[in-house]
């Protein structure tokens, strides 16, 4: 599905490098760039950058870089049309359509299921509107209207086959419907609505688009919820319930709240406690916590009191600690949920209740001291090997340190027997399964060639020198000899070579993109380029004379073999005269002698 070039060079010029990454990741601003911790690889310290002037990223950790559609293909792991129409659409720029050329980017496989829980979620909210049985239940938990709207909340009827007549009339199939788990099959083949009675809450990722539903029994019968199963498009704890529409209340304020069940996310959310998001009762996951990072580094866990105090819970928050998450808890009397606590004491004493919320750390400890005697010398070692493993997430020796002399001091115990202890927490069982090594790249960097690429970036100049030094086949390396094409191509043109627009013409693809972020700090980091093109000219010459003297050499003992004697002489002719050939002094690319013959131009 080709797109215009001019259409993707208007779609950059409307999509900001530091607008678009900023709705993924938090960005900070230092000096001309902007900084901040890799999203493709696991790190501490940021090194990755995002260039407002070039238009372009890199990560010095583990190389990813491009342009702007480079990284929204990475981060959303689209294909580079898909990623050019995502960003189109957010820069209100329409692609058009090529004759002959079919092919929506949206209308994949996957889309049939989308379309179809569009069109259930649809079904399910006329429903509520025509019973007054599901609104009252609604009523009763105190959802008002503009919610029941905004979450797009249904009501499944109570019948067999309520929603599966509903499609039938749209043609959709009762295989299909099972497919995208809103049907059941029976033993004898036939299939059954799989919600009935009962209020639907849709699940959407953040796209807006409904990946599966959750249902509730209007009375307390059980199971008092019923899930999507996984499909092909809904996977348990993949997504986080509400982030479509709580995402910038969580950006703006920094931090997330963090709820277990639908109607604590909705009762918060319509007194307006925005900045929330709900796990649907199950433990936090670590693809939740990576999409929760996008937004705020910061997060309160707002847990019923009983299950945060399991250590079980508690263990599950050091997810957060090893994806550098700062994390608070905020504790409700025993006996309620967000909805309960706003429900009986308002929003003001909820809000306050999560200002007061203790550090991870501080609450962990208190729980524990409940727990163990902390007096007693078992109590001590025993509330030590909790502490532990959390504090051996924390990736920043500095807090690390503070946090063990800080348990040390509370206990009194030993600073010292505290990091011994720790050292092997990290040796035993700390193999720290959370993280995600960096991507491991193998490229030579600092080759002739690769410097001789980030040189043809560095302007006109230098690519009408090198252009004039080096002929394409002389490149070894196919994606710089891809690139190295292109540059001269563009000049050829006349086409203004930046490196973000370089990108889209060597097909968006990610190796291609990582190759020119590369190049552009290579560039930078070039004391002196003319010195550098010379130098890199002639090893790349000289590669290629050797390569083509071994030949030679190979040829003349076929020749000898063959006691072709005049061809034998006419190659050792070639190649005593490439033995000559000798390297370009390191002068200023205006005035490089043109002294170094090309191939099958000859020497004399
Ligand atoms: P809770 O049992 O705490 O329910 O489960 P709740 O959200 O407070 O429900 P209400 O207030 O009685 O309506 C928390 C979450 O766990 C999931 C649901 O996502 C629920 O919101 N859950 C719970 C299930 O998936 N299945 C169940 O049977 C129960
Ligand atoms: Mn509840």
């Amino acid at each position: 599905m080709p797109i215009p070039e001019k259409t993707i060079e208007e779609i950059q010029q409307k999509s900001d490098i530091i607008e678009v990454i900023s709705q993924y990741i938090l960005l900070k601003k230092i000096g001309r760039n902007y900084k901040a911790p890799c999203p493709f690889h696991h790190e501490k310290t940021p090194s990755f950058i995002v260039s407002p002037d070039k238009q372009i990223y890199h990560c010095f950790g583990c190389g990813a870089g491009g342009n702007v559609f480079s990284f929204v293909m990475k981060y959303e792991n689209l294909q580079f049309p898909e990623a050019v129409a995502a960003l189109a659409h957010k820069a209100g720029v329409a692609i058009p359509r090529i004759a002959g050329q079919g092919g929506d980017p949206a209308n994949s496989s996957l889309n049939q299921f989308y379309k179809i829980n569009e069109a259930a979620s649809q079904f399910f909210q006329t429903c509520l509107a025509n019973n007054a049985a599901s609104r009252d239940y609604l009523a009763l938990r105190g959802v008002g209207d503009a919610v029941i709207k905004k979450f797009r909340l249904g009501y499944a009827p109570d019948s067999w086959e309520g929603l599966l007549n509903f499609f039938k009339t749209k043609g959709v199939s009762s295989a299909l419907l099972e497919k995208a788990g809103l049907a059941v099959s029976n033993e004898k083949g036939g299939h059954y609505d799989r919600f009935r009675n009962r209020i639907i809450f849709p699940i959407m990722d953040l796209k807006d688009r409904i990946l599966g539903f959750g249902a509730r029994v209007l009375d307390s019968s059980l199971p008092k919820y019923i899930n999507s199963p996984e499909t092909p498009i809904y996977s348990k704890g993949k997504n986080l319930y509400g982030l479509n529409l709580s995402k910038e209340d969580i950006r703006k304020t920094g931090h997330a709240l963090v709820v277990e069940g639908y109607l604590d996310f909705l009762i918060p959310y319509q007194v307006g406690v925005k900045n929330i998001i709900a796990t649907l009762g199950t433990a936090l996951t670590t693809d939740q916590v990576k999409i929760l990072k996008r937004f705020a580094n910061t997060v309160v866990i707002v847990y019923d009191p009983d299950e945060a105090g399991e250590s079980a819970s508690l263990r599950g928050l050091d997810l957060f600690i090893s994806e550098d998450v700062n994390v608070y808890i905020a504790e409700l009397p025993s006996g309620f949920d967000p909805d309960g606590y706003i429900r009986k004491f308002g929003a003001e004493d909820f809000t306050r209740l999560v200002k007061s919320s203790k550090n991870l750390f501080d609450y962990k400890f208190d729980k524990l001291c409940r727990r163990f005697d902390a007096n007693s010398t078992h109590g001590k070692a025993g509330i030590v090997g909790e502490m532990l493993p959390t504090i051996a997430r924390i990736d920043n020796a500095v807090s690390r340190s503070e946090l063990m002399k800080k348990l040390a001091e509370k206990l009194s115990v030993d600073e010292e027997s505290v990091r011994t202890e720790l050292k092997k927490v990290k040796l035993g069982r700390g193999e720290r399964p959370y993280i995600i090594g960096p991507v491991e790249i193998k490229k030579d960097y600092k080759s002739a060639e690769m410097i001789i690429l980030a040189l043809l970036l560095g302007g006109e100049n230098y690519i009408s020198s090198i252009s004039r030094h080096l002929s394409l086949s002389e490149f070894k390396n196919s994606s710089i000899r891809d690139a190295v094409g292109i540059i001269f191509n563009m000049l050829r043109e006349n086409k203004e070579i930046n490196p973000a627009k370089l990108i889209n013409y060597l097909g968006g693809n990610s190796e291609a993109a990582m190759l020119i972020s590369e190049a552009v700090n290579i560039l930078e980091a070039l004391a002196d380029k003319d010195r550098a093109m010379s130098d890199c000219i002639n090893r790349i010459r000289k590669d290629n004379i050797k390569d083509q003297l071994g030949r030679l050499q190979e040829a003349i003992r076929a020749a000898h073999g063959q006691k072709d004697e005049d061809l034998v002489k006419k190659l050792v002719g070639e190649y005593s005269d490439l033995v000559k050939v000798k390297p370009l002094s390191g002068e200023a690319p205006s005035s490089l002698p043109n002294m170094v013959p090309r191939h099958g131009q000859g020497t004399t």
